[in-house]
């Protein structure tokens, strides 16, 4: 009987405990007990019929390089590195992808042959989300990043231009954070590429939106309850895409709430969970993620929880 998700220490990454299916996959973080990576990750191994289960463990800031060293040493084949070691986790690989290099940060760490690789799931997840979720491509869609001064944000930001998207707006509470990025934007591209700035004020925003096809919440706002809204009541149309990265087991987010109250279509932080997810599976084992299993996985969990 497979556990459904354990839990292991720092410490314990010096002398693992044997377990039976054998762990040889993990997901690093510090906080990691909320991560819900194994219920989507330990279904698609057994749909593959892998031999194996993931597992979380919790890392301190500042030991992800001997922690990479001690999962390579036990035997395991991949690690999802999430909040907030996806940027030490760049410069403690042996080889980093070029997208993983451009976004800024690695999410998921294959280990061939003792060699740490890493890359980004997060940007092209966000992609093929987006896909699923409204049948349609970013390049071909004007996008509002909220929050875009942030990890998150700027990835998608960095994803959409790679893609080929040629209107962005961003905006983030703190617009000082803007102006470096919007220099590494138009150095990614030699298109043609309208992008702007704007403030998180409603007021702005309102107007703003007018000429908006997809608005992308990047920031942490949605996470609590009680948090302010993010967008004026009424400024959504039922044309508008609302992709919001946050997920919560509690109910959708505000921002949700308001696109499903005026018939505009929508996906929250689950689709994203799933995909970047599914293209990790991919890099550690090739061919297609058993999507629907991992799907099931994540379903199954956050319904147990609401
Ligand atoms: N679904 C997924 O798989 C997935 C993956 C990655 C991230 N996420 C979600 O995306 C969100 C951002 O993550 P991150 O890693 O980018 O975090 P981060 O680097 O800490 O950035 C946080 C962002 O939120 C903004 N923000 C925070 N409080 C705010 C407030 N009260 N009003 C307006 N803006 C506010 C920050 O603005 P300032 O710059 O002004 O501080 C910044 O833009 C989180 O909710 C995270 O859970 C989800």
């Amino acid at each position: 009987m497979r556990v459904a998700s354990p839990f292991f220490t720092f410490d314990q990454l010096h002398n693992f405990p044997v377990l039976t299916p054998p762990a040889r996959l993990a997901v690093i973080g510090d906080p990691i007990a909320h991560s819900k990576s194994p219920q989507m990750h330990n279904p698609a191994l057994m749909a593959r019929g892998i031999e194996a289960q993931y597992v979380r463990v919790q890392v301190p800031v500042g030991h992800v390089r001997e922690a990479f060293r001690l999962f390579a040493d036990q035997g395991f084949l991949g690690v999802n590195i999430t909040i907030p070691h996806k940027f030490e986790a760049l410069d403690a690989v042996d080889v980093v992808d070029p997208l993983a290099a451009r976004l800024g940060a690695v999410n998921t760490l294959a280990i061939r042959e003792g060699r740490l690789y890493g890359y980004n799931t997060d940007g092209p997840g966000f992609l093929r989300s987006v896909r699923e979720a409204f049948g349609t491509e970013v390049r071909d869609l004007r996008v509002l990043i909220l929050g875009a001064g942030g990890g998150a944000g700027r990835a998608v930001a960095v994803q959409c231009v790679l893609a080929g998207c040629r209107h962005l707006l961003l905006a983030n509470r703190t617009e000082s954070k803007l102006a470096a990025l919007l220099d590494e934007l138009r150095s990614l591209t030699t298109e043609a590429v309208a992008l702007e700035t704007c403030s998180l004020d409603h007021g702005q925003l309102a107007a703003r939106l007018v000429g908006v096809d997809l608005v992308v919440n990047a920031t942490s706002v949605g996470m609590k309850d009680g948090d302010a809204p993010l967008l004026p009541a009424g400024a959504l149309e039922d044309r508008h895409l609302v992709y919001d990265m946050v997920y919560r087991a509690s109910g959708p987010t505000e921002l949700i709430r308001q696109a499903a109250g005026v018939g505009a279509r929508h996906a929250d932080g689950m689709c994203l969970l799933l995909h970047q997810g599914a293209i990790s599976f991919e890099h550690w084992f090739g061919g297609e993620a058993p999507l629907e299993a991992m799907r099931t996985g994540l379903m199954t969990t956050l319904a147990a929880l609401a």
